[in-house]
């Protein structure tokens, strides 16, 4: 059986989250080459060796150019902060490794335009962390949506709300500095725009809005000025004139993980929340008016790739299996099988729009798609 040799760099929230990937994506899915986790790689060498040994590494660094440079590391797993990602990735690339980067590309288009390319040249697998796409339920919607079931698509909204920056006394962190990017737009929109470029399409034309509802927060014994922006807003215009809206809040306190996606239809409408991400609520006009109303469909078995986890109905996947997904889907991409994934090319995309939502909440018009 083939092998293939994984790095991981960072072991924060998301890098347990790759390694439990790493660790379960064969034994879930059953076919693939066998993952080696070769390397770890996290800020000091006592974390690293701590973290190798709970994650099953057979080695850690501090050096995460070290972990690129090893020959037995084949694909990178690049879970550190935003700002880190397109020298990471830039250098992965350049060494011929497979990449897995965590979203979104970089707080500069430049940078992300630089991995792109850096990709491109490669002819390496590069992909995003995108791990929304990978629900049965996304899946699902997409068939409903392709095979018409409500009708032709006149409109969308999309929604993410988490409350971990809604307390104006939570600590300062690299998610409030500008080397992170815009904040929200970076953090959470890419995650609807990863949703709506899968399942509807691009838009042509963004209007955004961004705000800041906290200017500092406590760091050290003092304070710091905040230089992100928590809540944004966006009006998208689609190439086919369907119309759609985003709205993320980092500081909606009572949401935990809120991801809601409306899709309004001409025959009916669908709702899914990522908070109840087993379940699709299907709305569709017809038969008589007092039975009308909505159907709710649980995620199973016959709706794939739920079944590679459990054989039961109505026993659930959780989030960390969402990651065991995308992995599968990366592995079945390196080997040339159809896959589906956010690659560098469509992270770009989405890149464009978050800097177009940007620009046009700073110039307070609609900005086109590709405008210079
Ligand atoms: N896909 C998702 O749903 C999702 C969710 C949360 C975060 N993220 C993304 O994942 C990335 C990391 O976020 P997080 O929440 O895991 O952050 P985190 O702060 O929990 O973890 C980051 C880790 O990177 C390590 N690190 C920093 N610099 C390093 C370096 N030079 N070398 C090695 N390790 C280094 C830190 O010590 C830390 O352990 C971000 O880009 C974020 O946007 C994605």
């Amino acid at each position: 059986m083939r092998t293939i040799g994984v790095g991981l760099i960072g072991t924060g929230y998301m890098g347990k989250c790759h390694a439990l990937a790493w660790t379960g994506v064969r034994e879930t899915f059953g076919d693939g080459p066998a993952v080696r986790r070769v390397m770890l790689c996290e800020v000091d060498e006592d974390l690293a060796r701590r973290r190798a040994g709970e994650f099953g590494f057979e080695a850690s660094t501090a050096d995460w150019r070290g972990l690129i440079a090893d020959p037995k590391v084949e694909v990178v797993s690049i879970t550190t902060p935003n700002a880190l990602h397109a020298p990471m990735a830039v250098a992965a690339l350049e060494a011929g490794k497979h990449v897995w980067c965590e979203k979104p590309m970089a707080p500069a288009l430049a940078d992300s335009e630089r991995m792109t390319a850096a990709a491109k040249a490669s002819g390496k697998v590069a992909i995003l962390g995108y791990n929304y796409i990978q629900s049965p339920a996304a899946r699902f919607i997409g068939k409903l949506l392709k095979d018409g079931a409500i009708g032709r698509l006149n409109h969308f909204r999309v929604e993410m709300d988490e409350d971990y920056l809604a307390d104006a006394e939570a600590p300062f962190s690299w998610r409030s500095q500008a080397s992170a990017g815009y904040g929200a737009l970076d953090d959470f929109a890419v995650h609807p725009l990863s949703l709506t470029t899968t399942l509807i399409g691009m838009p042509s034309a963004v209007f955004g809005e961004m705000s800041k509802p906290y200017p500092d927060r406590p760091d050290g014994g003092g304070r710091r000025a905040v230089e992100t922006f928590d809540i944004a807003t966006a009006l998208l215009r689609m190439a086919d004139g369907v119309s759609g809206t985003i709205q993320v809040n980092r500081c909606a306190w009572g949401r935990k993980g809120r991801l809601q996606l409306q899709a309004f239809g001409s025959k009916g409408m669908i709702v899914f929340d990522q908070e109840r991400f087993n379940e699709v609520n299907v709305y569709v006009a017809e038969g008589p008016a007092e039975s009308q109303g909505f159907r709710q469909v649980l995620m199973g078995p016959a709706h794939p790739p739920y079944d590679k986890f459990v054989v039961a109905p109505g026993h659930q996947m959780g989030f960390n299996d969402l990651k065991i997904v995308e992995a599968h889907e990366l592995l079945n991409r390196i080997e040339g099988k159809p896959s589906l994934n956010i690659d560098f090319d469509q992270g770009l995309a989405i890149e464009r729009t978050i800097h177009a939502i940007a620009r046009s909440s700073r110039e307070g018009r609609w900005v086109k798609m590709g405008e210079a």
